[in-house]
């Protein structure tokens, strides 16, 4: 049975609802030799900055139960030597390629973006297809604080809105009580889509040398041990907006697809499983097909939030 897997978020059409996330897949040209990138539905690259970034003092990542920490910092060669290493590469590989950039101040933001926008349209073929605003790296400080402020993330998807054309998603923390009031207003500020969850804030120790393991102290959690965080925020979020919702959170398998679009996302990143599996996330693109078909679901967007949760007495 053929199964069509295309999905629209917003502006932005993807063949296939599995993405890559950013800061999993490098540049892309890492992941050459294992992934075949024409499958996917997209590739997130690392987060750009506007000038560059050394990020924090090693070390900067360690395992934990069922996940791992990172500290990375952002670090970064910025958005010059971004557009012109980087850019030409990953506008080319046949897949949606979809910028993530992060920046201290509103301001800059816009200015990145529109930086994007006029390499689009100066390009001789098709670039950039989205951006995709990180409001929620844990790791630098003056990163977070617009993620977790709701007037402060619309105003940055606001911003972003004015100074390009490309489609904008808003990558969200899940380290604030409620996510809901953050995504309704970074839909409301025009978002086409937001993406959820970043990393949940940690932190590992070392007792007997009295110190934590990270060089930077607390760091990232991320892998199949945030996996329920991310569902549980995922359908909160999908119930609260109109705005297509792209999951991201401990994605290693085609029932965790499937679990996330249930839930309401219509679309995913795979991001811890890279490390650890570099070709895992064509072979999500596979499987997918294979399940829907052996479930007599000719298409995915027939799935994507078909949840119906117990009646509560
Ligand atoms: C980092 O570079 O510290 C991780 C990026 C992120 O969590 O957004």
């Amino acid at each position: 049975m053929s199964v069509e897997l295309g999905v629209e978020l917003g502006r932005l059409r993807l063949r296939n609802p599995v993405l890559v996330a950013s800061g999993t897949f490098g540049y892309a040209r890492e992941m050459a030799a294992f992934v075949d990138f024409t499958k996917l539905g997209g590739i997130v690259p690392k987060t750009v900055t506007p000038l560059p970034r050394t990020g924090n003092p090693p070390p900067r990542t360690v395992e934990t139960s069922g996940g791992m920490l990172n500290s990375i910092g952002l670090d970064n060669d910025g958005i010059d030597y971004f557009l012109e290493n980087h850019v030409p590469y990953l506008s080319g590989l046949g897949t949606a390629f979809v910028a993530n950039i992060a920046a201290r101040t509103t301001e800059e933001f816009a200015t990145m973006a529109g930086r994007l926008g006029e390499h689009i349209r100066k390009a001789d073929r098709p670039g950039i297809d989205a951006v995709e605003l990180n409001l929620s790296c844990p790791n630098v400080s003056g990163g977070v604080d617009f993620g977790t402020n709701a007037e402060r993330a619309a105003e940055v998807v606001r911003a972003v809105r004015e100074s390009c054309d490309l489609p904008v998603i808003a990558k969200l923390t899940p380290n604030v009580t409620d996510v809901r009031p953050i995504a309704e207003a970074a839909a409301k500020a025009g978002a086409d889509a937001v993406s959820l969850i970043n990393t949940l804030q940690g932190m590992a120790v070392d007792w007997r040398a009295r110190k934590p393991i990270l060089g930077a102290n607390l760091g990232g959690l991320s892998g199949p041990a945030i996996k329920p965080v991310a569902l549980r925020i995922v359908w909160q979020v999908a119930q609260a907006v109109d705005v297509p919702i792209i999951g991201i959170g401990g994605i290693a398998t085609v029932d965790d697809v499937l679990q996330f679009l249930v839930a309401g996302a219509s679309a995913v990143q795979v991001g811890t499983a890279n490390f650890y599996n570099p070709s895992v996330s064509s072979t999500l693109v596979d499987g997918l097909a294979a399940a829907l078909g052996e479930e007599g679901v000719s298409r995915v967007t027939d799935v994507i939030g078909t949840l119906t949760a117990n009646e509560l007495g």
